[in-house]
């Protein structure tokens, strides 16, 4: 089949959907691969080292959708781009199923057939194709890495001939897969960790990446980890329990990173305005689910906010700022799934029983056919 990746079109995107190495494999299995000109350059693979690979580069997107049978991206069409597509294409993309307004509407008028890499099941065998799970790990790292560089102090204890510095104290909220990274790259740069989550699992992970866990252990922590592996969202009692249990804590803290995330729900309010204003002057709270509303009121997308000296970091796109790494492992899924909708000949075949296709497919033929987005 033909493939074709463009440049994202999304203020501060800077991923792409394929890199020299993908489009290498992806030849070699016997597909030609078209790239926009211009489509690696943020994430550092310029047009070159995707032509050296056999990749024909295409001066603009028109050119480039001549032909196509299936569009790779990283973030949704949005419905003016979707016009402007052949009928009938093919696009995968992270299409931020639970947001999308009417665009459905958009990619429908152009029989447009979407699928989400989001709803990629949980499942063993499609582990590889998780790109919730490859860009949040990503996300979980960098985040650490922002809070660490806003923190006007040093992470590690350190004993000089002038004195001892105090590791810094983080504490992670939301113990999933960015998270659990959060918690590995604070330790690696020597702060003393505290995490929190509402799921039994996360108990064990935290403590085997060397944090202390801290949470309300009682009947509905027991059991608000869903089939999927995702968080339930907890009743007000439970809310008002976990408030009282980390005010305290936050406190203490010099860097909290909020991560939990409910899907298809806003995301939980963690920090209250008073919890944050509770903290000393100097620290730090990173806000990873800005993007989905936010785990403290005061976060605003892409801005630190001071509130009396505690600086309140919101960052919606943060695999965004580390484009090399990001986009080679959504590529490395993208090629991961590849096989499933692909018949014996090396054609596009979205005829499949797959449950794997089933879940990720949102619209087809000119009609929204997922289930969770009738829901
Ligand atoms: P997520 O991004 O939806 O949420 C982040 C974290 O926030 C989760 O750990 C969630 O439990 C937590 N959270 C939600 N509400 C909260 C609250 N009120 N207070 C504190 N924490 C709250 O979740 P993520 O990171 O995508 O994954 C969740 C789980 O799924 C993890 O255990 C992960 O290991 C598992 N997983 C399984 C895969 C598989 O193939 N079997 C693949 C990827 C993840």
């Amino acid at each position: 089949m033909k493939l074709t990746i463009l440049k994202e079109t999304s203020p501060g995107e800077t991923r792409v959907a394929a890199t020299p190495e993908s489009v290498k494999k992806l030849i070699g299995l016997g597909h030609s691969v078209t790239i926009e000109s211009g489509a690696g350059t943020a994430a550092g693979f310029p047009d070159k080292a995707f032509s050296e690979e056999g990749a024909t580069i295409a001066k603009t997107a028109a050119t480039a959708l001549k032909g196509a049978d299936l569009l790779l991206k990283v973030r949704a069409p949005s419905a003016e781009e979707a016009g402007k597509y052949p009928e009938g294409l093919t696009v995968i993309a992270l299409m931020n199923p639970f947001n999308m307004g009417d665009l459905t509407d958009a990619y429908n008028a152009k029989k447009l057939n979407t699928l989400a890499m989001e709803f990629t099941p949980r499942i063993t065998r499609a582990q590889s194709m998780d790109a919730l799970s490859s860009q949040s790990n990503l996300a979980g790292y960098r985040a650490m890495i922002e809070g660490a560089q806003i923190y006007g102090r040093a992470m590690p204890m350190m004993m000089t001939a002038a004195g001892t510095v105090a590791p810094a104290k983080v504490f992670v909220m939301g113990a999933g897969v960015a998270g659990l990274q959060a918690i590995a790259t604070a330790r690696r740069l020597g702060g003393v960790v505290t995490a929190t989550d509402v799921r039994p699992a996360a108990k064990e992970q935290v403590a085997s990446l060397g944090a202390k866990f801290i949470a309300v252990e009682n009947e509905e922590f027991k059991e608000a980890e869903t089939a999927g592996g995702y968080a339930k969202e907890m009743s007000d009692d439970y809310k008002k329990q976990q408030a009282e249990l980390t005010a305290n804590h936050i406190a203490k803290q010099d860097i909290v990173i909020t991560t939990a995330l409910i899907p298809g729900r806003p995301a939980p309010e963690l920090v209250s305005e008073a919890m944050v204003k509770s903290m000393k002057p100097g620290s730090v709270i990173v806000d990873m689910a800005v993007a989905s509303g936010g785990n403290c009121p005061l976060s605003k997308p892409d801005e630190v906010v001071d509130v009396d000296g505690v600086k309140v970091a919101g960052f919606s796109n943060l695999p965004a700022r580390l484009p090399a790494d990001s986009s080679s492992l959504y590529a490395k899924n993208l090629l991961a799934f590849l096989p499933l909708i692909t018949a014996e000949d090396g054609a596009l075949n979205l005829d499949t029983d797959d449950e794997i296709v089933t879940a990720m497919l949102l619209t087809r033929g000119g009609e929204t056919v997922n289930e969770r987005l009738k829901s």
